[in-house]
């Protein structure tokens, strides 16, 4: 057992993977900020290309038009746990890749092999980064399991559907009965495709410490993931 608070090892990798609103981004960014860890969102990256695919008007249906123009965007991630931020082609897209209408299209797009890769090559780049400081928290679906399968620390979020509609339905300022219901409906519809998918799909990477944290707030699913960075961390 290691001492809260000891130093961590140096270049620490922490790979969060889970399905939408199970409070990852949340817990990760918090974590991140109280081990002094940089923060990556790869969620973000694959909203920021199916933007892109809109903006071009790509069909975001069509797997070989999206392919065709993988290659394209230029992203640009920013791993301040305080202030992450993410640019395509130099335009900051922070807010418009939590609309709806990226929302909906999003999972179609990150189905896509050629986006996968493209997006692969530049995490795993972020990531040598980070190996070199003090290290990273990465977020998203395949970090355990495909972009990162040697981090030290392995998690895997989840949480009842109710409790993510609630939670999502909160962010967004709207808790009517339709609202969670269409919420609840979205969510449910993302985990089919993000864990169906033939490519690098969501799924509990071997090693991988599973968490619901639908019983916890916040600060208690923040506080056992430091715990267990700190257990596990100070040895790697
Ligand atoms: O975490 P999020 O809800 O912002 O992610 C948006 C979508 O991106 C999600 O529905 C699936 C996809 N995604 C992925 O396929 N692989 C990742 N590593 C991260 C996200």
């Amino acid at each position: 057992m290691t001492t809260p608070g000891a130093p961590l090892a140096h270049g620490l990798v922490l790979a969060v993977d889970g399905t939408s609103g199970s409070g990852k981004s949340s817990t990760c960014r918090g974590a991140a900020e109280r081990l002094g860890l940089a923060y990556l969102d790869t969620g973000a990256q694959f909203r920021a290309v199916t933007w892109w695919m809109l903006e071009h008007g790509v069909d975001v249906h069509d797997p070989d038009a999206v392919a065709a123009r993988a290659g394209e965007p230029t992203l640009v991630s920013g791993t301040d746990p305080l202030n992450p931020t993410i640019h395509v082609d130099g335009v900051d897209v922070a807010v418009e890749i939590r609309t709806q209408r990226v929302t909906d299209a999003v999972s179609p797009v990150s189905t896509v092999p050629a986006v996968r890769a493209r997006l692969l090559e530049l995490q795993r780049q972020i990531i040598a980064e980070a190996r070199e400081g003090a290290g990273i928290v990465v977020e998203g679906r395949d970090i355990g399991s495909v972009v990162a399968p040697d981090a030290p620390v392995k998690l895997y979020l989840t949480a009842d559907p109710e409790a993510r509609a609630a939670r999502r339905a909160a962010e967004q300022g709207s808790a009517d009965a339709a609202a969670l219901a269409a919420t609840r409906a979205s969510l449910l519809d993302r985990d089919r495709i993000d864990s169906g998918r033939a490519t690098a799909p969501l799924t509990l990477a071997e090693g991988a410490v599973h968490l619901d944290t639908t019983p916890f707030s916040l600060d208690e699913v923040v506080a056992q993931v430091v715990a267990l960075a700190e257990a596990v961390g100070a040895g790697a």
